[in-house]
């Protein structure tokens, strides 16, 4: 008798154990699940997966976007990302325009010239801003994913038909080779950094 309720026992045990292991299995997969939400919630509701944000974050790592999309800060090396202020293009504050004596120089010279943090260009084809590509409404943020497509694929400012050109020295004629998932990943990741508002200017 003895046996049979320290058998029964250890069955009850072990039946418990196992469900209670599937129990745990499930939740794990509710919470996998949960993490990626969070991280598409920062992207205001849109679904992006973990995976295109990780790829987006190697690609605009690798693909040099914070060279003219970043302002920098000036050391004895040289200009370097200021990382508080990623991504919003040509700051608002920061003069720097096309007058004659930038005009004629270009012309005499035949050269193009940056501004120090490399946030705006001038040459023969006149003064242009690195847009602000953050995910705020003065940049990217109330862009489709299909707008953001269309621009570095066709060199389509917005990203729409009736717009203009997008000016030098933006690389799209490049960019416009990467497959549709990293240009996805791309906007993903992009989207999914802090909105920052800063109105660049027109170009010149
Ligand atoms: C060599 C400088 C340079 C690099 C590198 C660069 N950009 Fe640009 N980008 C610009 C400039 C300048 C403009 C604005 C051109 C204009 O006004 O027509 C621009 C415009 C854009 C626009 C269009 C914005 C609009 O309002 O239509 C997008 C989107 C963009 N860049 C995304 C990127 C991304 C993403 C990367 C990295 C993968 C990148 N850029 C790398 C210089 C650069």
């Amino acid at each position: 008798m003895k046996t049979f309720f320290t058998s029964a026992f250890c069955l009850i045990c072990t039946l418990f154990w196992l469900t209670n292991c599937q129990q745990t299995a499930t939740d794990k997969t509710a919470t996998d699940k949960t993490a990626t939400g969070g991280d598409a919630a920062s992207a205001e509701g849109a679904q992006f997966t973990s995976e295109a944000l990780v790829r987006g974050e190697y690609l605009v790592n690798v693909l040099g976007c914070d060279d003219c999309h970043t302002p920098k800060t000036m050391t004895p090396q040289g200009p370097i990302p200021d990382m508080s202020r990623r991504f919003i293009g040509h700051p608002a504050t920061e003069v720097f325009v096309l007058d004659d004596e930038k005009k004629s120089f270009i012309k005499k010279e035949n050269v193009s010239i940056f501004s120090p943090g490399m946030t705006a260009a001038a040459g023969p084809w006149g003064l242009s801003y690195a847009a602000n590509i953050t995910s705020d409404v003065t940049g990217i943020g109330a862009w489709t994913e299909a707008q953001f497509i269309k621009a570095l694929r066709e060199g389509k400012t917005k990203g729409l038909d009736d717009t203009r050109p997008i000016l030098p020295p933006m690389p799209w004629p490049s960019y416009r080779n990467l497959s549709d998932d990293d240009l996805k990943a791309v906007f993903a990741y992009l989207q999914a950094l802090p909105p920052q508002r800063n109105v660049v200017p027109p170009p010149m």
